[in-house]
């Protein structure tokens, strides 16, 4: 079944790999992309996005979003995140997870003029058809859009995220970067009353890896894509091995793109555990996701993927990858 989406980005290198399997897949029909700040400044994730859109010659509507979070950087006593995930090669240089714009030619794309959480209230409130919305990056531009109008949740088919940790963090000690980054507004989204929520936290994203084997399936398909995503793992990989391995030696954490994969196929995602999330929003804590376990809770508002099929998620990576020319 084709699903309606809207995807919110913080390009970024697996946000890269998300748009290009959205806007790939029959059975994802992309309604709009929002960009986010995120892993840049929000004039570069927009830059990147309209680069990868460009590579795609997709005229997918894009939707330039907010530009820092909700209150964090109001509130100069939280713990600030300065870590860029880099190495550092044996010539000395520097290489990024994330690289202040991706390896493609500037783009001369315009964005729409509509803010994207404007564009949320616009969307959401005329829409004739539920839409699913996929954000993975920080959750800003739906937090800003449900202050304006709450009762936009009733035209969310399902929101996927990809954020959060039970087991895991990359950000701080106990927090994920997308929830760390605006931890106020994963909060709102949490508590909005939205009918069905699904994350995929760092728990499976760290099980659901891409390795250099699969880099090669990449090449072979030898489609702009295909060579574009095994480019960017390649680039995880190094990083990964060096900073956070897992569990398969040179192997990367490919996150956002897992959360498209799930509505394509919702067996991608294992072991899915319907529970009760809040974010902590303070001290040593700051964007950690609190996840309630115990058996008796009643109030859960949260789809949570602990584990996926990898080989799965890269295959259905491979099928949209060939559909590019
Ligand atoms: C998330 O943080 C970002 O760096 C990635 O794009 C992903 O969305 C993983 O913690
Ligand atoms: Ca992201």
């Amino acid at each position: 079944m084709t699903r309606k989406v809207i995807l919110d980005v913080d390009t970024g290198s697996d946000d890269a790999v998300a748009i290009m399997l959205a806007a790939l897949h029959p059975e994802i029909d992309l309604v709009a992309v929002c960009t986010v700040k995120g892993n840049q400044p929000l004039a570069n994730t927009t830059e990147n996005t309209k680069r990868v859109l460009d590579l795609l010659k997709s005229d997918v509507p894009l939707y330039k979003g907010c530009d820092r979070p909700f209150v964090r950087e109001v509130c100069p006593w939280r713990i600030a995140f300065e870590d860029r995930a880099t190495i550092v090669d044996e010539e000395g240089k520097e290489h990024f997870i994330h690289e202040d714009f991706v390896m493609l030619p500037k783009s001369n794309r315009k964005e729409e003029e509509m803010p994207a959480p404007l564009f949320y209230v616009d969307y959401l409130s005329k829409a004739k058809e539920k839409v699913s919305v996929v954000m993975v990056g920080p959750l800003t531009n739906l937090a800003v859009a449900l202050a304006i109008n709450p009762d936009i949740i009733n035209n969310i088919e399902e929101l996927v995220i990809m954020g959060g940790a039970d087991d895991e963090a990359n950000a701080t000690s106990s927090a994920e970067f997308n929830f760390f980054n605006d931890p106020e507004s994963a909060q709102k989204v949490f508590q909005s009353g939205i009918k069905k929520i699904t994350l995929c936290p760092l728990d499976v994203t760290h099980k659901t890896m891409v390795t250099k084997d699969d880099c090669r399936r990449f090449e072979e398909i030898n489609t702009p894509a295909a060579l574009f995503a095994s480019k960017m793992c390649e680039k995880r990989i190094e990083v990964h091995t060096q900073r956070q391995p897992l569990t398969l030696p040179d192997s990367c954490a490919l996150h956002d793109p897992l959360c498209i994969a799930y509505l394509i196929d919702p067996s991608v995602l294992t072991d899915v555990r319907y529970l009760h999330l809040d974010i902590s929003l303070e001290g040593l804590t700051d964007g950690a996701t609190i996840i309630d376990h115990r058996y008796f809770q009643d109030n859960r508002n949260v789809h949570i993927a602990y584990d996926g099929d990898r080989k799965k998620f890269v295959d259905i990576m491979c099928e949209a990858f060939k559909l590019n020319n």
